[in-house]
């Protein structure tokens, strides 16, 4: 499912008085199927742009399109309901919204909102619990007596099992170990790539942009000031340092060969598999 912002700004309420743009001024157009990086320093407007795209947040002027629903400054309540089964969000450290006695009472909580009927949330619950690697065996458990990267993913099945066609997440990786990390991320790049599902992540690992994802969205104080393919994005990576942002560690390490050997690789690697392939194919291994 595609989206579209036209010319969107936002602010928000505080109190009596609306804030300053938070987004300013946005038009972007973010295709079907793809996996996006959002990143931009702290307050840059990323969680915000996340909250547009399911209507939690709407803007104050401007148009947003996910797939044919379109959002406005007073949105119809009707396109809202849409949105909010079309686009699963998943928030920051999604486990402390873990609220049931038992995995399965947390993950159908979202389907049954929705009005699936009692065999439709049956078969969800079993499908994204799936979908996520964990087994059946947990859904009597009580979500709290989980490991938190067990957690992250139960959270992550109570979304899925509400079966979106996009997927937007806040830091999907914050706070986990590595191996834990690793494992989220990959289920959902598993997402994008086999159910074809459009998937937005807010990081601020670059490893992780360049492993996982195929396009680069830079925001700055409520503006997008670059939207670009992944590979075409760290082709040019000297821009990283005019964005400050860091090179991530196999570019690093390509450069290093580069140096210490005086050669010069005819592409950017953005994984250490892809660096090794291209180090035999040119001859240098
Ligand atoms: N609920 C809110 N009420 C008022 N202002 C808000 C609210 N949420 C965010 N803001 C303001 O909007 C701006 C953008 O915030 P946002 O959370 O979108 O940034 P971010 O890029 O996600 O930052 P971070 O990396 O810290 O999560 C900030 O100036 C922030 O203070
Ligand atoms: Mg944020």
């Amino acid at each position: 499912m595609q989206i579209k912002f036209e010319e969107v700004k936002a602010d928000y309420q505080l109190g009596p008085i609306r804030t300053r743009n938070v987004i300013d001024d946005v038009s972007v157009h973010i295709e079907s199927g793809t996996f996006t990086a959002v990143i931009g320093q702290t307050g840059a407007g990323k969680s915000s742009l996340l909250k547009l795209i399911n209507g939690l947040l709407s803007p104050s002027t401007g148009l947003i399109q996910v797939g044919d629903i379109q959002l406005t400054r007073a949105p119809e309540k009707e396109q809202l309901n849409k949105v909010r089964k079309r686009v699963g969000m998943v928030f920051q450290f999604p486990e402390n919204q873990l609220f049931a006695e038992t995995v399965e009472a947390d993950i159908a909580f979202g389907p049954r909102n929705f009005g699936f009927d009692q065999e439709q949330i049956n078969r969800s619950v079993k499908e994204s619990l799936d979908q996520v690697g964990l087994s059946s065996d947990i859904l009597n458990r009580s979500p709290f007596s989980l490991s938190g990267g067990q957690q992250r993913r139960v959270a992550l099945a109570g979304v899925l099992a509400t079966k979106p066609d996009v997927l937007v997440l806040d830091e999907p990786g914050a706070g986990l170990d590595p191996e834990g990390k690793k494992q989220i991320l990959s289920l959902i790049k598993q997402l994008n790539m086999k159910e074809h599902m459009t998937v937005l992540i807010v990081t601020h690992d670059m490893n992780d942009v360049a492993e996982y994802t195929d396009h680069v969205l830079i925001m700055e104080q409520g503006k997008v000031i670059c939207h670009q393919a992944t590979r075409s994005f760290f082709n040019q990576y000297q821009q990283l340092t005019d964005f400050g942002l860091d090179l991530p560690d196999v570019i690093y390490l390509q450069q290093q060969i580069e140096q210490k050997k005086g050669i010069k690789l005819p592409k950017v690697s953005l994984t250490k598999e892809e660096l090794i392939d291209l180090l035999i194919e040119e001859q240098h291994l």
